[in-house]
């Protein structure tokens, strides 16, 4: 590994040297890449203790890119003056003399987590590109439209286990140490002590830290997988994903970064090769809004720039054009347009069909004062609303997306159909009859603190 990476390096000199002689008008800015191989001996020390007290978490490291770049347990969680999160109790074990280099002179103050801000140390552009994606800055949104949370319709336990896990806790400290009641956590969008959003290891997890593992299909499915995204089944259900099965040990998962090719290193995309990957003449990137047209998980489907909870900022049809790019690898323009112009008939009919008559019935129920707005979820026209939006009107769109027919139409359009009857049947009813909507008198388990949490909304 250590004289491979020599090699590397040498031959990078050698391309840059050739490069600039090639252009001899132009002089780009030489890089410099330097290797400090010199741990010092208090990074030894957690080498040394670690190897026997946690061998799973070395033998992770040590097969890792890190560490055949001489990159140490210190250099990512030593602490900084000022740091909350230092871990008080790992002191104790420098006065150890039973455990290797357990002695007072190695001792230096360590914190657990590892946030973006200390990966931007040494991989600022990811960290940056990262910090703007809606994945890092999944509280603010989700505090700021959904009912669960705003209603306090389900438990905190409830969210704990299930929505902070993909999407993120507000890290906090209790009695000195992590409150585990936020701790320990890799969702997207957490929001760490120092102040920086997310977790590097949604997609890279430690200590192997691997480019290959976030190429992966499975990875992203973790979060994005049943009845309201279903992303991973509608991959596995398209030809890109039957080929992924079919191919996937002939795919080099390993290229280096950035240089993993379509056509190359493997025969049909995965969810990293449209949404991040370079590819083409687009370079990698961390913002997972960037190649997107369309906000297809919304009620309304949205240009992402009128998104009105967190705007893009993007052009559409800029963004279009990018992923259109990455799909020209390997499919002719025409193939490309058209698949382009029936996912903008599905969204167009989704949107006039289905959810505007939907939503516009909702509304005349509230105004009449038939169903009653004090509380979501607790009647049921409100529940199939929500369920023909949040669910199937998502898999019909996101199946049309990217190209799962059975997601398409049997969970989607035809399951939309069947909400969007019954929903009218019962408003109809309520209307006509001049009726209120029967109210569930006690909705379990809605305990959930609504206040919005102050570290990202301010003090109220
Ligand atoms: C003399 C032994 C020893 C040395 C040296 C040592 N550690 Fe530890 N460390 C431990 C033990 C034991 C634990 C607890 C493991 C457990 O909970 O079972 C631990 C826990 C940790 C934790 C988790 C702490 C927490 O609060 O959850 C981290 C992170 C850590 N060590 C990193 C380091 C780093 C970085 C270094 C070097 C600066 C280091 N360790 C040096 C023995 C050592
Ligand atoms: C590239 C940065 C990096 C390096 C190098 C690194 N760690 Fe970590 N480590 C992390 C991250 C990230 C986490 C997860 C914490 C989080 O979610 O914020 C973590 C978590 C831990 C934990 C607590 C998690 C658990 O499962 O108990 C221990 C203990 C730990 N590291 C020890 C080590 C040791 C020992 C080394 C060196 C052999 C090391 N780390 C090297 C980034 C690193
Ligand atoms: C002290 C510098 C340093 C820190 C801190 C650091 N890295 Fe790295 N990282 C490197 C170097 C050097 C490489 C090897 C060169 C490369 O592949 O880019 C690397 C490589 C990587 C790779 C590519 C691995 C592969 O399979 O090709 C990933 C992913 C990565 N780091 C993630 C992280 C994350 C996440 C953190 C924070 C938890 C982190 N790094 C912290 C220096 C660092
Ligand atoms: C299995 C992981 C997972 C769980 C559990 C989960 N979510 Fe999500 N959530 C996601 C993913 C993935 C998306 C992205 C959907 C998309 O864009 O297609 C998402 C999207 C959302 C959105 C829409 C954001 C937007 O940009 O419009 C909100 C709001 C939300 N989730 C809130 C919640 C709440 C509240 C809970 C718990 C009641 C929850 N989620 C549980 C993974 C999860
Ligand atoms: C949503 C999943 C995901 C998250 C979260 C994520 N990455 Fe990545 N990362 C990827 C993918 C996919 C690639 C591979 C790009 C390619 O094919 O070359 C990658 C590549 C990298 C590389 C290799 C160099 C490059 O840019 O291609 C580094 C370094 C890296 N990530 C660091 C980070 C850091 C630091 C964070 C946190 C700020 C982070 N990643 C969070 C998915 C993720
Ligand atoms: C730990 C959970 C988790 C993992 C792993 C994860 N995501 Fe996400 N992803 C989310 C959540 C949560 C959201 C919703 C964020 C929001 O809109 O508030 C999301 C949203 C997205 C979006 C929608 C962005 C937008 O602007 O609407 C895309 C695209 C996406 N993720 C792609 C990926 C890809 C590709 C991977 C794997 C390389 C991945 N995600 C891995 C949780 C995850
Ligand atoms: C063939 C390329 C391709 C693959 C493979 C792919 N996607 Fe997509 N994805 C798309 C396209 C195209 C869209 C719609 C883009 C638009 O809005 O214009 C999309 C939309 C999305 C969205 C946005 C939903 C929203 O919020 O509007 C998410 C989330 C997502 N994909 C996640 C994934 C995940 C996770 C995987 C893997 C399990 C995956 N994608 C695989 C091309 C792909
Ligand atoms: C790495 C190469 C690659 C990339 C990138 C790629 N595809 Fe494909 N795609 C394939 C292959 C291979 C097939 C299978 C062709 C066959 O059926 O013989 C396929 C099939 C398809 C199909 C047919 C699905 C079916 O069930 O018949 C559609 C539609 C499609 N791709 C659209 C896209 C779009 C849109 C993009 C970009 C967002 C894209 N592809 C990106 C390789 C790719």
């Amino acid at each position: 590994m250590y004289r491979k990476v020599i090699l590397m390096l040498a031959a990078l000199v050698a391309v840059t040297a050739l490069a600039t002689a090639a252009g001899a008008q132009n002089f780009p800015k030489m890089r410099e890449l330097r290797m400090d191989r010199a741990t010092p001996p208090q990074g030894t020390a957690c080498i040394e203790c670690h190897k026997q007290e946690t061998p799973g978490i070395f033998a992770d490291w040590a097969m890792s890119r890190h560490a055949s770049a001489g990159i140490t347990c210190l250099d990512c969680h030593q602490a900084e003056p000022g740091d909350q999160d230092i871990s008080v109790d790992h002191e104790k074990y420098y006065s150890m003399g039973n455990l290797p280099m357990g002695e007072k002179q190695y001792f230096v103050p360590i914190a657990s987590p590892v946030t973006p801000k200390d990966c931007s140390r040494c991989h600022p552009d990811e960290a940056k590109s990262y910090a703007k994606s809606k994945h890092a800055n999944t509280i603010e949104i989700m505090w700021k439209l959904d009912p669960w949370l705003n209603g306090g319709m389900n438990s905190d336990n409830e969210r704990k286990t299930g929505c902070f896990y993909c999407h993120g806790t507000v890290l906090k400290m209790k009695d000195g140490k992590l409150d585990p009641d936020t701790w320990p956590n890799v969702g997207v969008g957490r929001l760490n002590l120092d102040g920086s959003l997310g977790s590097c290891t949604s997609c890279h997890t430690r200590h192997r830290f691997s480019v290959m593992e976030a190429r992966k299909p499975e990875t992203c499915g973790q979060c994005h997988l049943g009845p309201d995204h279903p992303q991973i089944e509608i991959y596995n259900e398209s030809k890109h994903g039957d080929i992924y099965q079919a191919f996937k040990q002939e795919y080099n998962f390993n290229s280096a970064p950035g240089a993993w090719t379509p056509g190359v290193d493997y025969r049909a995309p995965t969810c990293a090769s449209c949404h991040m990957s370079g590819s083409g003449n687009q370079p990698t990137t961390h913002d997972v809004t960037e190649r997107l047209s369309w906000e297809t998980q919304a009620p309304l489907t949205v240009r992402p720039a009128d998104f009105k909870p967190f705007p893009s900022g993007t052009d559409w049809s800029v963004e279009r054009d990018k992923m259109k790019d990455i799909c020209r690898q390997c499919h002719g323009q025409s193939w490309i347009d058209d698949f382009y112009t029936q996912l903008d008939t599905s969204v167009e009919e989704y949107n006039e069909v289905y959810f505007k008559p939907a939503k516009k019935t909702l509304d005349e129920l509230y105004e009449k004062g038939l169903l009653d707005k004090t509380k979501y979820f607790d009647e049921h026209l409100e529940v199939q609303f929500y369920e023909l939006w949040h669910h199937e009107g998502r898999r019909a769109r996101m199946g049309t997306a990217m190209m799962a027919p059975d997601y398409a139409w049997w969970h989607g359009f035809y399951e939309c159909k069947h909400r969007f009857n019954q929903f009218m049947e019962e408003a109809k009813h309520h209307i006509d009859s001049n009726t209120k909507a029967y109210r569930y008198p006690d909705f379990p388990n809605a305990t959930g603190d609504p206040t919005r949490p102050e570290q990202i909304f301010g003090k109220k």
